[in-house]
Protein backbone atom coordinates (compact mmCIF):
# COMPACT_ATOMS: atom_id res chain seq x y z
CA UNK A 1 0.00 0.00 0.00
CA UNK A 2 2.83 2.75 0.99
CA UNK A 3 4.53 1.58 -2.27
CA UNK A 4 1.42 2.60 -4.43
CA UNK A 5 1.11 5.79 -2.55
CA UNK A 6 4.93 6.34 -2.54
CA UNK A 7 4.37 6.09 -6.58
CA UNK A 8 1.23 7.65 -7.04
CA UNK A 9 2.82 10.57 -5.05
CA UNK A 10 6.04 10.64 -7.69
CA UNK A 11 3.45 10.33 -10.44
CA UNK A 12 1.56 13.36 -8.86
CA UNK A 13 5.06 15.26 -9.09
CA UNK A 14 6.21 14.55 -11.78
CA UNK A 15 2.94 15.34 -13.45
CA UNK A 16 2.78 18.55 -11.67
CA UNK A 17 6.69 19.47 -12.99
CA UNK A 18 5.64 18.37 -16.81
CA UNK A 19 2.56 20.40 -16.44
CA UNK A 20 5.08 23.42 -14.97
CA UNK A 21 7.01 22.58 -18.10
CA UNK A 22 4.66 22.83 -20.57
CA UNK A 23 2.94 26.47 -19.08
CA UNK A 24 6.38 27.75 -19.29
CA UNK A 25 6.64 26.62 -22.56
CA UNK A 26 3.06 27.68 -23.89
CA UNK A 27 4.29 31.23 -22.02
CA UNK A 28 7.32 31.18 -23.91
CA UNK A 29 5.66 30.51 -27.24
CA UNK A 30 3.11 33.14 -27.28
CA UNK A 31 5.25 35.87 -25.46
CA UNK A 32 7.50 35.27 -29.06
CA UNK A 33 4.61 34.99 -31.23
CA UNK A 34 3.26 38.33 -29.55
CA UNK A 35 6.80 40.67 -30.31
CA UNK A 36 6.66 38.88 -33.81
CA UNK A 37 3.25 40.49 -34.57
CA UNK A 38 4.67 43.75 -32.79
CA UNK A 39 7.27 43.75 -35.17
CA UNK A 40 5.50 42.91 -38.01
CA UNK A 41 2.70 45.70 -36.63
CA UNK A 42 5.40 48.36 -36.46
CA UNK A 43 6.32 47.71 -40.51
CA UNK A 44 8.67 45.23 -40.13
CA UNK A 45 8.00 42.19 -42.56
CA UNK A 46 11.04 41.04 -43.21
CA UNK A 47 10.58 39.01 -40.05
CA UNK A 48 10.42 34.96 -40.36
CA UNK A 49 8.96 33.11 -37.11
CA UNK A 50 10.86 29.30 -36.33
CA UNK A 51 8.64 28.95 -33.26
CA UNK A 52 10.08 27.83 -30.30
CA UNK A 53 11.49 24.23 -29.74
CA UNK A 54 8.90 21.53 -31.34
CA UNK A 55 6.23 24.61 -32.18
CA UNK A 56 7.81 25.24 -35.51
CA UNK A 57 4.96 23.55 -37.24
CA UNK A 58 2.16 25.32 -35.48
CA UNK A 59 -0.72 26.73 -37.22
CA UNK A 60 -0.10 29.91 -35.45
CA UNK A 61 4.14 30.25 -36.48
CA UNK A 62 2.68 29.26 -40.57
CA UNK A 63 -0.03 31.58 -40.65
CA UNK A 64 1.97 34.70 -39.62
CA UNK A 65 5.02 33.23 -41.85
CA UNK A 66 2.39 33.14 -44.86
CA UNK A 67 1.43 36.33 -43.88
CA UNK A 68 4.19 38.58 -43.86
CA UNK A 69 5.24 36.45 -47.09
CA UNK A 70 1.89 38.22 -48.57
CA UNK A 71 2.52 41.43 -47.35
CA UNK A 72 6.44 41.56 -48.14
CA UNK A 73 5.14 40.56 -52.12
CA UNK A 74 2.43 43.34 -51.89
CA UNK A 75 4.62 46.05 -50.27
CA UNK A 76 7.35 44.84 -53.08
CA UNK A 77 4.80 45.58 -55.59
CA UNK A 78 3.49 48.33 -54.36
CA UNK A 79 7.27 50.07 -54.55
CA UNK A 80 7.67 49.07 -58.24
CA UNK A 81 4.50 50.50 -59.11
CA UNK A 82 5.64 53.60 -57.39
CA UNK A 83 9.23 53.73 -58.79
CA UNK A 84 7.30 53.48 -62.14
CA UNK A 85 4.96 56.48 -61.62
CA UNK A 86 8.09 58.38 -60.14
CA UNK A 87 10.00 57.92 -63.71
CA UNK A 88 7.09 58.57 -66.15
CA UNK A 89 6.39 61.98 -63.77
CA UNK A 90 9.91 62.61 -64.32
CA UNK A 91 10.10 62.16 -67.57
CA UNK A 92 6.57 64.29 -68.18
CA UNK A 93 6.77 67.34 -70.86
CA UNK A 94 4.24 68.85 -67.91
CA UNK A 95 5.15 70.01 -64.93
CA UNK A 96 3.19 68.43 -61.87
CA UNK A 97 3.28 70.13 -58.04
CA UNK A 98 1.42 68.64 -55.49
CA UNK A 99 0.20 70.81 -52.52
CA UNK A 100 -1.44 69.33 -49.33
CA UNK A 101 -4.22 70.94 -47.82
CA UNK A 102 -2.44 72.87 -45.66
CA UNK A 103 -0.76 74.97 -48.79
CA UNK A 104 3.01 72.98 -48.56
CA UNK A 105 4.12 71.65 -51.80
CA UNK A 106 4.80 67.69 -51.11
CA UNK A 107 5.50 66.39 -55.02
CA UNK A 108 7.61 68.44 -57.89
CA UNK A 109 8.65 66.98 -61.16
CA UNK A 110 11.16 67.85 -63.33
CA UNK A 111 9.71 69.97 -65.89
CA UNK A 112 8.09 72.20 -63.52
CA UNK A 113 11.52 72.62 -61.43
CA UNK A 114 12.95 73.60 -65.32
CA UNK A 115 10.12 76.06 -65.98
CA UNK A 116 10.88 77.85 -62.82
CA UNK A 117 13.87 77.03 -62.54
CA UNK A 118 14.41 76.60 -59.07
CA UNK A 119 15.71 72.65 -57.85
CA UNK A 120 13.09 70.38 -55.97
CA UNK A 121 14.60 71.43 -52.42
CA UNK A 122 13.52 74.61 -52.89
CA UNK A 123 9.78 73.06 -53.65
CA UNK A 124 9.50 71.02 -51.25
CA UNK A 125 7.44 71.48 -47.48
CA UNK A 126 7.23 74.97 -48.67
CA UNK A 127 4.46 77.24 -48.57
CA UNK A 128 3.02 77.67 -52.86
CA UNK A 129 3.34 81.39 -52.56
CA UNK A 130 6.62 81.54 -51.73
CA UNK A 131 8.00 79.38 -54.55
CA UNK A 132 5.58 80.20 -57.71
CA UNK A 133 6.13 83.97 -57.14
CA UNK A 134 3.06 84.23 -58.96
CA UNK A 135 -0.18 85.85 -57.63
CA UNK A 136 -3.10 84.53 -60.02
CA UNK A 137 -2.30 81.27 -59.53
CA UNK A 138 -1.02 81.19 -55.96
CA UNK A 139 -4.31 82.61 -54.97
CA UNK A 140 -6.07 79.73 -57.34
CA UNK A 141 -4.05 77.74 -55.47
CA UNK A 142 -5.96 79.06 -52.24
CA UNK A 143 -9.26 79.06 -53.75
CA UNK A 144 -8.54 74.65 -54.23
CA UNK A 145 -7.38 74.56 -51.22
CA UNK A 146 -10.52 75.98 -49.59
CA UNK A 147 -13.66 75.34 -51.48
CA UNK A 148 -12.61 73.03 -54.32
CA UNK A 149 -12.58 75.44 -57.07
CA UNK A 150 -10.84 74.69 -60.20
CA UNK A 151 -9.04 76.75 -62.36
CA UNK A 152 -7.30 77.41 -65.95
CA UNK A 153 -5.32 79.74 -67.29
CA UNK A 154 -2.35 81.25 -69.04
CA UNK A 155 1.02 82.50 -67.33
CA UNK A 156 3.70 84.25 -69.47
CA UNK A 157 6.22 82.97 -67.04
CA UNK A 158 9.87 84.85 -69.04
CA UNK A 159 9.58 86.21 -72.17
CA UNK A 160 10.16 83.14 -73.88
CA UNK A 161 7.63 80.72 -71.54
CA UNK A 162 4.02 80.72 -72.00
CA UNK A 163 2.41 78.28 -70.44
CA UNK A 164 -1.06 76.59 -69.75
CA UNK A 165 -1.65 76.18 -66.24
CA UNK A 166 -4.34 73.80 -64.79
CA UNK A 167 -5.70 72.95 -61.30
CA UNK A 168 -6.99 70.19 -60.18
CA UNK A 169 -8.85 69.49 -56.84
CA UNK A 170 -8.50 66.03 -55.32
CA UNK A 171 -9.96 65.55 -51.64
CA UNK A 172 -7.37 65.70 -49.43
CA UNK A 173 -6.40 62.23 -48.32
CA UNK A 174 -5.39 62.89 -44.97
CA UNK A 175 -8.73 64.84 -43.90
CA UNK A 176 -10.74 61.93 -45.63
CA UNK A 177 -9.57 59.67 -43.15
CA UNK A 178 -10.59 61.83 -40.70
CA UNK A 179 -13.95 62.57 -42.34
CA UNK A 180 -12.89 66.12 -42.59
CA UNK A 181 -14.18 68.17 -45.56
CA UNK A 182 -10.50 69.91 -47.46
CA UNK A 183 -9.02 69.45 -50.66
CA UNK A 184 -5.04 69.17 -52.22
CA UNK A 185 -4.35 70.63 -55.56
CA UNK A 186 -2.51 69.55 -58.43
CA UNK A 187 -0.91 72.17 -60.76
CA UNK A 188 -0.25 70.78 -64.06
CA UNK A 189 1.59 73.12 -66.47
CA UNK A 190 2.00 72.87 -70.33
CA UNK A 191 4.55 74.79 -72.33
CA UNK A 192 2.75 76.73 -74.83
CA UNK A 193 5.39 78.87 -76.03
CA UNK A 194 5.74 77.20 -79.47
CA UNK A 195 2.43 77.17 -80.32
CA UNK A 196 1.98 81.01 -79.01
CA UNK A 197 5.14 81.84 -81.53
CA UNK A 198 3.73 79.58 -84.72
CA UNK A 199 -0.17 81.41 -84.13
CA UNK A 200 2.11 84.89 -84.06
CA UNK A 201 4.07 83.86 -86.99
CA UNK A 202 0.81 83.04 -89.15
CA UNK A 203 -1.34 85.67 -88.67
CA UNK A 204 1.80 87.79 -89.50
CA UNK A 205 2.41 85.94 -92.60
CA UNK A 206 -1.23 86.33 -93.43
CA UNK A 207 -1.07 90.26 -92.82
CA UNK A 208 2.06 90.27 -94.70
CA UNK A 209 0.17 88.36 -98.09
CA UNK A 210 -2.71 90.45 -97.84
CA UNK A 211 -0.70 93.41 -97.37
CA UNK A 212 1.66 92.12 -100.38
CA UNK A 213 -1.50 91.57 -102.39
CA UNK A 214 -3.31 94.59 -102.26
CA UNK A 215 -1.08 97.06 -104.11
CA UNK A 216 -1.13 95.04 -107.23
CA UNK A 217 -4.90 94.27 -106.73
CA UNK A 218 -5.55 97.54 -106.15
CA UNK A 219 -3.63 99.26 -109.02
CA UNK A 220 -5.37 96.77 -111.33
CA UNK A 221 -8.34 97.55 -110.37
CA UNK A 222 -7.81 101.45 -110.46
CA UNK A 223 -6.65 101.04 -114.13
CA UNK A 224 -8.72 98.64 -115.11
CA UNK A 225 -11.93 100.57 -113.74
CA UNK A 226 -10.38 104.18 -115.83
CA UNK A 227 -9.96 102.09 -119.60
CA UNK A 228 -13.73 100.77 -118.92
CA UNK A 229 -15.51 104.11 -117.95
CA UNK A 230 -13.06 106.89 -119.46
CA UNK A 231 -12.31 107.50 -123.19
CA UNK A 232 -8.77 106.89 -123.37
CA UNK A 233 -6.02 107.34 -126.06
CA UNK A 234 -3.96 104.25 -127.76
CA UNK A 235 -1.25 105.31 -126.06
CA UNK A 236 -2.32 105.72 -122.78
CA UNK A 237 -4.34 102.53 -122.98
CA UNK A 238 -1.39 100.80 -124.02
CA UNK A 239 0.48 102.17 -121.03
CA UNK A 240 -2.61 101.03 -118.59
CA UNK A 241 -2.38 97.79 -119.68
CA UNK A 242 1.16 97.35 -119.31
CA UNK A 243 0.95 97.98 -115.74
CA UNK A 244 -1.91 95.93 -115.26
CA UNK A 245 0.24 93.28 -117.37
CA UNK A 246 3.33 94.27 -114.76
CA UNK A 247 1.20 94.12 -111.51
CA UNK A 248 -0.44 90.58 -112.07
CA UNK A 249 3.20 89.28 -113.42
CA UNK A 250 4.34 90.47 -109.69
CA UNK A 251 1.05 88.56 -108.21
CA UNK A 252 2.14 85.55 -110.03
CA UNK A 253 5.68 85.29 -108.95
CA UNK A 254 4.48 86.41 -105.29
CA UNK A 255 2.84 82.84 -105.72
CA UNK A 256 4.67 80.47 -107.16
CA UNK A 257 7.39 82.05 -104.55
CA UNK A 258 5.13 81.58 -101.78
CA UNK A 259 3.96 78.21 -103.17
CA UNK A 260 8.04 77.29 -103.38
CA UNK A 261 8.70 78.44 -99.89
CA UNK A 262 5.49 76.32 -98.71
CA UNK A 263 6.72 72.89 -100.29
CA UNK A 264 10.41 74.01 -99.17
CA UNK A 265 9.16 74.20 -95.57
CA UNK A 266 6.08 71.06 -95.59
CA UNK A 267 7.17 67.79 -94.97
CA UNK A 268 6.99 66.75 -98.85
CA UNK A 269 10.28 69.14 -99.50
CA UNK A 270 9.99 68.03 -103.50
CA UNK A 271 14.13 67.87 -103.41
CA UNK A 272 15.71 65.49 -105.44
CA UNK A 273 19.79 65.52 -104.80
CA UNK A 274 22.00 63.97 -106.20
CA UNK A 275 26.03 64.26 -107.16
CA UNK A 276 26.32 68.24 -108.48
CA UNK A 277 29.18 69.73 -110.66
CA UNK A 278 29.17 73.02 -109.30
CA UNK A 279 30.76 74.87 -112.20
CA UNK A 280 27.33 73.46 -114.45
CA UNK A 281 25.72 75.10 -111.70
CA UNK A 282 27.22 78.11 -111.87
CA UNK A 283 27.68 78.49 -115.34
CA UNK A 284 23.92 78.41 -115.66
CA UNK A 285 23.43 80.97 -113.42
CA UNK A 286 25.82 83.26 -115.10
CA UNK A 287 24.26 82.57 -118.72
CA UNK A 288 21.20 83.63 -117.33
CA UNK A 289 22.09 86.54 -115.84
CA UNK A 290 24.83 87.88 -118.23
CA UNK A 291 22.43 90.61 -120.07
CA UNK A 292 20.97 91.97 -117.12
CA UNK A 293 24.32 92.57 -115.57
CA UNK A 294 25.93 94.15 -118.84
CA UNK A 295 22.97 96.24 -119.49
CA UNK A 296 23.99 97.83 -115.94
CA UNK A 297 27.54 97.60 -116.63
CA UNK A 298 28.32 95.24 -113.94
CA UNK A 299 31.03 92.70 -114.35
CA UNK A 300 30.32 89.34 -113.57
CA UNK A 301 33.27 86.75 -112.46
CA UNK A 302 33.19 83.00 -111.34
CA UNK A 303 36.47 81.70 -110.00
CA UNK A 304 37.26 78.74 -111.76
CA UNK A 305 36.16 75.49 -110.03
CA UNK A 306 35.95 72.69 -112.51
CA UNK A 307 36.70 69.44 -109.85
CA UNK A 308 34.07 70.50 -107.27
CA UNK A 309 30.99 68.58 -106.75
CA UNK A 310 28.25 68.64 -104.45
CA UNK A 311 25.70 67.24 -102.86
CA UNK A 312 22.27 67.97 -104.12
CA UNK A 313 19.08 69.21 -106.29
CA UNK A 314 20.94 70.88 -109.13
CA UNK A 315 17.36 72.60 -110.18
CA UNK A 316 17.31 74.00 -106.41
CA UNK A 317 21.14 75.14 -106.27
CA UNK A 318 20.74 76.79 -109.53
CA UNK A 319 17.95 79.17 -108.11
CA UNK A 320 19.79 79.68 -104.80
CA UNK A 321 22.77 81.03 -107.36
CA UNK A 322 19.92 83.12 -109.28
CA UNK A 323 18.57 84.30 -106.24
CA UNK A 324 21.82 85.75 -104.55
CA UNK A 325 23.57 86.87 -108.28
CA UNK A 326 20.16 88.59 -109.18
CA UNK A 327 20.21 90.85 -105.81
CA UNK A 328 23.70 91.48 -106.36
CA UNK A 329 23.09 92.77 -109.89
CA UNK A 330 19.97 94.62 -108.52
CA UNK A 331 21.56 96.39 -105.28
CA UNK A 332 24.89 97.19 -106.90
CA UNK A 333 25.26 99.99 -108.98
CA UNK A 334 26.95 100.01 -112.26
CA UNK A 335 30.08 99.77 -113.15
CA UNK A 336 30.08 97.63 -110.55
CA UNK A 337 31.64 94.14 -109.77
CA UNK A 338 29.96 90.73 -108.63
CA UNK A 339 32.46 87.43 -108.11
CA UNK A 340 31.43 84.37 -106.84
CA UNK A 341 34.60 82.36 -105.29
CA UNK A 342 34.69 79.38 -103.14
CA UNK A 343 36.30 78.40 -99.63
CA UNK A 344 37.07 74.25 -99.92
CA UNK A 345 36.69 72.69 -96.83
CA UNK A 346 37.33 69.03 -95.83
CA UNK A 347 33.74 68.14 -96.27
CA UNK A 348 31.90 71.12 -97.42
CA UNK A 349 32.37 74.00 -99.66
CA UNK A 350 31.68 77.43 -98.79
CA UNK A 351 29.87 79.50 -101.79
CA UNK A 352 30.58 83.59 -101.98
CA UNK A 353 28.52 85.71 -103.98
CA UNK A 354 30.43 89.00 -103.23
CA UNK A 355 29.22 92.44 -104.65
CA UNK A 356 30.69 96.12 -104.51
CA UNK A 357 27.19 97.29 -103.79
CA UNK A 358 25.30 99.52 -101.51
CA UNK A 359 25.58 97.02 -98.74
CA UNK A 360 23.49 96.21 -96.14
CA UNK A 361 23.42 98.49 -92.55
CA UNK A 362 24.31 96.51 -89.35
CA UNK A 363 20.40 96.48 -88.10
CA UNK A 364 19.10 94.61 -90.83
CA UNK A 365 21.82 92.43 -91.35
CA UNK A 366 20.13 89.66 -89.42
CA UNK A 367 16.86 89.81 -90.17
CA UNK A 368 17.41 89.80 -94.44
CA UNK A 369 16.68 86.17 -94.44
CA UNK A 370 13.48 86.61 -93.03
CA UNK A 371 10.26 86.51 -94.79
CA UNK A 372 8.91 89.57 -97.15
CA UNK A 373 12.17 91.83 -94.66
CA UNK A 374 13.72 94.35 -97.51
CA UNK A 375 16.04 96.82 -96.24
CA UNK A 376 14.64 99.68 -98.37
CA UNK A 377 10.98 98.65 -98.82
CA UNK A 378 10.26 101.39 -101.71
CA UNK A 379 13.20 100.44 -103.72
CA UNK A 380 12.80 96.47 -103.51
CA UNK A 381 9.21 96.82 -104.76
CA UNK A 382 10.41 99.08 -107.81
CA UNK A 383 12.15 95.78 -108.93
CA UNK A 384 8.87 93.69 -108.68
CA UNK A 385 10.75 91.97 -105.40
CA UNK A 386 8.89 90.70 -102.59
CA UNK A 387 11.54 89.79 -100.09
CA UNK A 388 10.95 86.17 -100.62
CA UNK A 389 14.18 85.65 -102.59
CA UNK A 390 16.39 85.39 -99.23
CA UNK A 391 14.02 83.08 -97.75
CA UNK A 392 13.79 80.38 -100.46
CA UNK A 393 17.52 80.93 -100.25
CA UNK A 394 17.76 80.02 -96.79
CA UNK A 395 15.13 77.04 -96.95
CA UNK A 396 16.75 75.45 -99.77
CA UNK A 397 19.86 75.15 -97.94
CA UNK A 398 18.90 74.35 -94.97
CA UNK A 399 16.78 71.41 -96.80
CA UNK A 400 20.36 70.35 -97.92
CA UNK A 401 21.62 70.58 -94.42
CA UNK A 402 23.75 73.59 -95.42
CA UNK A 403 24.38 77.22 -93.63
CA UNK A 404 23.50 80.77 -95.22
CA UNK A 405 24.94 84.13 -93.92
CA UNK A 406 25.92 87.65 -95.05
CA UNK A 407 28.10 89.84 -93.50
CA UNK A 408 28.02 93.69 -95.43
CA UNK A 409 29.81 96.93 -95.11
CA UNK A 410 27.16 99.84 -96.10
CA UNK A 411 28.84 101.57 -99.48
CA UNK A 412 31.02 98.92 -99.52
CA UNK A 413 29.23 95.67 -100.79
CA UNK A 414 27.80 92.76 -99.34
CA UNK A 415 29.26 88.71 -99.25
CA UNK A 416 26.39 86.50 -99.12
CA UNK A 417 27.38 83.17 -98.97
CA UNK A 418 26.08 79.48 -98.31
CA UNK A 419 27.88 76.19 -97.29
CA UNK A 420 27.05 72.29 -99.32
CA UNK A 421 28.15 68.87 -98.82
CA UNK A 422 31.19 68.36 -100.65
CA UNK A 423 32.05 65.23 -102.68
CA UNK A 424 35.58 63.66 -103.60
CA UNK A 425 36.29 62.49 -106.95
CA UNK A 426 34.37 63.03 -110.39
CA UNK A 427 31.13 61.90 -111.65
CA UNK A 428 33.11 59.35 -114.26
CA UNK A 429 35.38 58.18 -111.62
CA UNK A 430 30.97 57.36 -109.43
CA UNK A 431 29.91 56.05 -112.55
CA UNK A 432 32.94 53.44 -113.86
N1 LIG B 1 23.40 91.98 -102.51
C1 LIG B 1 22.65 92.77 -101.74
N2 LIG B 1 23.07 94.02 -101.41
C2 LIG B 1 22.34 94.81 -100.62
N3 LIG B 1 21.15 94.47 -100.09
C3 LIG B 1 20.67 93.25 -100.37
C4 LIG B 1 21.39 92.33 -101.18
N4 LIG B 1 20.68 91.20 -101.29
C5 LIG B 1 19.55 91.39 -100.55
N5 LIG B 1 19.55 92.63 -100.01
C6 LIG B 1 18.51 93.18 -99.11
O1 LIG B 1 17.80 92.10 -98.55
C7 LIG B 1 16.41 92.23 -98.83
C8 LIG B 1 15.80 90.87 -99.02
O2 LIG B 1 16.25 90.28 -100.21
P1 LIG B 1 15.32 89.25 -100.98
O3 LIG B 1 16.07 88.70 -102.12
O4 LIG B 1 14.77 88.32 -99.97
O5 LIG B 1 14.11 90.15 -101.44
P2 LIG B 1 13.99 91.11 -102.69
O6 LIG B 1 15.20 90.99 -103.54
O7 LIG B 1 13.65 92.44 -102.16
O8 LIG B 1 12.73 90.50 -103.41
P3 LIG B 1 12.63 89.10 -104.22
O9 LIG B 1 13.99 88.46 -104.16
O10 LIG B 1 11.59 88.35 -103.50
O11 LIG B 1 12.23 89.47 -105.59
C9 LIG B 1 16.35 93.09 -100.06
O12 LIG B 1 15.13 93.79 -100.12
C10 LIG B 1 17.51 94.03 -99.86
O13 LIG B 1 17.13 95.09 -99.01
MG1 LIG C 1 15.84 89.06 -104.21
Amino acid sequence: MTGFLVGFAVAVVVCGFIWLWQGRRRQAFWQYVTDALRAIASGNYQIHVYGVGGDADHPVVKSINDMTRVIQQHVGELSQERDVLQHILHSMTTGVVYIAGGGRVQMVNEAAERMFRKPAERWLDREHWGVFGHYHLSAAIDNALLFGTTWQSELKLRDDLTVEARLIVIQSVRRRTSGDSGYDALVLLTDVSEWRRLERMRSEFVANVSHELKTPIASIRGFAETLLDEDVDELTQHSFLQTIYDESLRMSNLVSDLLELSKLEGTDRDLHPGRVRLPDVIEGALHRLQNQASRREIELIADPCDDLTVWGDQDKLLQVVLNLVSNAIYYTPEGGQIRIRYDVLIDRVKVHVTDTGIGIPPEHIERVFERFYRVDRDRSRASGGTGLGLAIVKHIIGAHGGEVGVSSEPGRGSDFWFTLSRLEGSLQEVNS
